[in-house]
């Protein structure tokens, strides 16, 4: 696991933004999991940037997503098929025909969830899988407890979960209490895991996941499993953790030959 701290939230989409573009450089049709909510978006300014300026050719990408809510009618706003497209897909130029995603619409929903699982699987799985932290050490909906072994499934969000993402909608009530999300085990056979985060609301998880004993109650901590991870935060994100001297000295002095 690498941990790199960068002095804000642009530093951070910008690292994170040329692992994705270094990644398709190599391979074009890659497989680029992608999350939601805040912390990613500087991560999609900064791709959309570099195609805009000719520097990234995205056109054989792929995306897929990393959890959806259930019980939001298609085409909702709020709806992670919806607020992708919106983030990532139209931004970047990609058509509908490269995303693939999990259906929280579906009248059978284990179904949905296992249809889910061998699209990843038809797909060639996920080359790189971009991460938030929830302020409860969730990674895709995986709340506290979920198990390493999990695959995709519904899951209940926590109250903390619902809290935190009400600010995506009109009233807190409004927020969905379930979810489909890609399983720790699921996320976990993506090649390269980049977790991002930022500001001091993730700094407690960032240090239990990163420096804390693995443990199901911080499923960010199961990252500490996975052979190739980046951790990409900013000070304020760091801001708990004991070893940041050695973490900031290690990649001051990072051989210029290695990427992320
Ligand atoms: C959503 C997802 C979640 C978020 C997490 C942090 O697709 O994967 O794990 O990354 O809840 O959300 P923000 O970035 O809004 O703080």
């Amino acid at each position: 696991m690498e941990i790199v701290i960068v002095p804000d939230s642009t530093a951070m989409g910008e690292l994170a933004a040329g692992a994705v573009a270094d990644l398709l450089a190599g391979k074009p049709d890659a497989l680029i999991g992608v999350a939601t909510g805040s912390s990613p978006l500087p991560v999609y300014a900064a791709l959309t940037r570099l195609v805009g300026s000719g520097s990234l050719d995205v056109s054989r990408a792929r995306i897929c997503q990393l959890d959806e809510y259930i019980g939001l009618p298609a085409g909702h706003p709020e709806s992670y098929r919806a607020v992708l497209e919106r983030e990532v897909l139209r931004p970047l130029g990609l058509p509908a025909g490269a995303f693939i995603g999990a259906d929280g619409t579906a009248a059978d929903l284990p179904r949905a969830c296992a249809d889910y699982e061998q699209a990843l699987k038809t797909a060639g799985g996920v080359d790189l899988q971009l991460l938030g932290i929830g302020s409860d050490g969730h990674i895709g909906f995986n709340e506290p407890c979920s198990s390493f072994g999990s695959r995709t499934r519904v899951k209940t969000l926590t109250a903390q979960t619902r809290a935190d993402n009400a600010r995506f909608f009109d009233s807190p009530d409004e927020v969905p209490r379930h979810v489909i999300t890609q399983g720790i085990a699921t996320i976990s056979e993506a090649r390269h895991l980049v977790l991002v985060a930022s500001g001091e609301a993730k700094a407690e998880a960032v240090a239990l996941a990163v420096e804390g004993p693995l443990a199901a109650v911080v499923p960010a901590s199961a990252l500490q499993l996975h052979p190739h991870v980046s951790v990409i935060i900013d000070e304020a994100a760091a801001s708990n953790l004991k070893l940041a001297g050695y973490f900031r000295a290690t990649y001051d002095t990072k051989p210029s030959w290695q990427g992320l």
